[in-house]
C-alpha cells in the first residue's frame, strides 16, 4: 500500500506570552517529535487520552496549524508547497462539533463543491447526484437530501458533516473523535460506514479516539498520543490486546 499521508519530525510549541505581555515566554511544546505514515486503504488510529494533542495534530494535517519543526506530506510532497484551498479539499477534516449551516442537506453537503463553482440557485442533476452519492457514503438515505439540518439527529448531522467533506473527493479524511457524543447504536452505525468507506474508496482515514474499544474495532494501525508524544504504536486490535508498554497498559484501564 502506498503512503499518502505522511507525519516526519513533527513537533507544535505554542508561545506563551508573560504576565506584562511585552516579552515571548517559554515555547509550550504540544506535540514533539512525531512520526507515522498513513496509507491508502486503510484506517489509522490516533488514540489517546483529553489533551494529548489529537486534535492539535489534525489541524496539522490540513494547514489549521502549521508546524514549528518537521514536515507533513501528501503523496510524498511537504503539505506547505501546496495551496491551502486545494490542499483543504484533498486533505477533509470533519471537526469534534459538526458545523452545519441552517438549510438542507443538500445544501450543506454541497457548500464545498460550489466553492469552486459560486454557481447558485438550483442543483443541476449533476450536483444532486454528488451529493447523494456523499449522503450515501456517510450512510444517509435519499429521503435525507431535501430535509432542513435543524431537525436531524446528533448522530445523522454528524454523518452530514461527514458527507459534507466525502463531496469534495478527498484523499485523505480526518476524522476527530466522530462518534464522541453519540449514543452506542448510532457510534457503531458511523463505524460501519467508515469501514464501508475504506474498502469503496482509494482514501485514507486517519480517525482520532479516545475510547479504546473503538479503536480496537475500527482502526487496521495506530498510535497512542500521551503529552504530544507518541508513546506507542502498532497494528490493532494487538496494540490494546497484546500490550508490551505501561503507559499504554495504564491508557487502556483507564489510569491516564
Ligand atoms: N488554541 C489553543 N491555545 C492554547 N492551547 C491550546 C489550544 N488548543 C489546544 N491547546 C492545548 O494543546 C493541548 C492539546 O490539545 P488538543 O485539543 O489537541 O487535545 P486532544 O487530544 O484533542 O483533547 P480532547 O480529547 O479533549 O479533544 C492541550 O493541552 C490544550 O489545552
Ligand atoms: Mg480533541
Amino acid at each position: 500500500m502506498a503512503e499518502r499521508l505522511g507525519f516526519s519530525s513533527v513537533s507544535f510549541a505554542r508561545l506563551t506570552l508573560d504576565n506584562n505581555r511585552k516579552a515571548p515566554a517559554e515555547k509550550r511544546a504540544i506535540i514533539r517529535n512525531v512520526s507515522f505514515s498513513v496509507k491508502v486503504g486503510e484506517i489509522f488510529i490516533i488514540a489517546g487520552p483529553s489533551g494529548s494533542g489529537k486534535s492539535t495534530l489534525l489541524r496539522l494535517a490540513n494547514r489549521l496549524l502549521v508546524p514549528t519543526d518537521g514536515t507533513v506530506r501528501l503523496d510524498g510532497l511537504d503539505i506547505s508547497e501546496l495551496e491551502v484551498t486545494a490542499l483543504r479539499r484533498r486533505i477533509g477534516l470533519v471537526q469534534q462539533t459538526p458545523a452545519l449551516f441552517p438549510g438542507t442537506v443538500l445544501e450543506n453537503v454541497l457548500y464545498g463543491p460550489r466553492l469552486s463553482r459560486p454557481d447558485r440557485g438550483r442543483a443541476t442533476p449533476k450536483e444532486r447526484e454528488l451529493v447523494l452519492r456523499s449522503i450515501t457514503l456517510a450512510g444517509l438515505a435519499e429521503s435525507f437530501l431535501d430535509r432542513n439540518t435543524d431537525q436531524l439527529s446528533e448522530g445523522e448531522m454528524q454523518r452530514v458533516a461527514i458527507a459534507r467533506v466525502l463531496a469534495n473527493q478527498p484523499e485523505v479524511l480526518l476524522l476527530d473523535e466522530p462518534t464522541a457524543s453519540l449514543d452506542p447504536t448510532s457510534t457503531l452505525t458511523i463505524e460501519k460506514h467508515v469501514r464501508m468507506l475504506k474498502e469503496r474508496e482509494q482514501i485514507a482515514i486517519l480517525f482520532v479516539t479516545h475510547d479504546v474499544e473503538q479503536a480496537k474495532r475500527i482502526g487496521d494501525r495506530g498510535i497512542l498520543l500521551v503529552s504530544g508524544q507518541v508513546v506507542d504504536e502498532g497494528p490493532l486490535p494487538k496494540l490494546f490486546t497484546e500490550i508490551r508498554n505501561d503507559t499504554t497498559r495504564a491508557f487502556v484501564s483507564g489510569e491516564l
